[in-house]
């Protein structure tokens, strides 16, 4: 059984979507413990509608930094985390945890990268400079995270068109789309594979 922490700020519907995916597929795999930095983020009510553990932990809550991503290890200790999932983390994931769970977190990205990655690119940002750049397609990337933004290999991607007419909002509804698929099947491979 893998053993998941997903990390996520917002509203978290690529978690909901993995926490059906396993359910339904019988994926050997469990989301263990859902962090966030951010108190109101919706993944953090959904986790608990669940019955799944959510933390708040936001550096904010700590004297200085090396606290913050002691704390973040020690929960991470807890839950007996085998992979970590970013799903809608809006913070810069710190050195220690990166080195801590090398090749075992993973990020979705809404374009497809190496294309329209990196600092800044996020949210709307990314659907707005993948329009103006005049892209005939865009996606969704499952990527390894390193210590750099959106820098770390990419395991998968699935691409959807650009339509004509297309604004933001209305790409980043067909991306999201194909977010829901991919990282659920991405960790269906990795759950697959994983010998306890
Ligand atoms: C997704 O578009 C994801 O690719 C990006 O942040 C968004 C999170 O959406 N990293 P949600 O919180 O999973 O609904």
């Amino acid at each position: 059984m893998l053993n998941i922490a997903v990390f996520a700020s917002g509203r978290g519907s690529n978690f909901e979507a993995l926490h059906r995916t396993i359910g339904e597929e019988n994926i050997p795999a469990r989301i263990a413990v859902v962090i966030s930095n951010n108190s109101a983020a919706g993944a953090l009510n959904l986790a608990r509608s669940f019955g799944i553990p959510a933390l708040h932990l936001s550096q904010r809550q700590f004297p200085g930094p090396a606290d913050f991503h002691q704390a973040v290890l020690q929960s991470l200790a807890q839950y007996r985390t085998d992979l970590i999932v970013l799903a809608g983390y809006m913070k810069k994931m710190d050195a220690a945890v990166v080195r801590a769970y090398s090749q075992r977190i993973i990020n979705i990205h809404p374009a497809l990268l190496p294309k329209f990655g990196g600092e800044g690119m996020y949210g709307m940002h990314v659907h707005a400079a993948v329009l103006a750049a005049g892209e005939t397609e865009s996606g969704a990337s499952v990527h390894y995270v390193d210590e750099e933004y959106d820098r770390g290999a990419v395991i998968a991607q699935q691409r959807v068109p650009v339509l004509p007419g297309d604004t933001p909002e209305t790409l980043a509804a067909r991306v999201l789309t194909a977010e829901h698929t991919l990282l659920p099947s991405v960790v269906k491979q990795i759950a697959l594979n994983h010998r306890p």
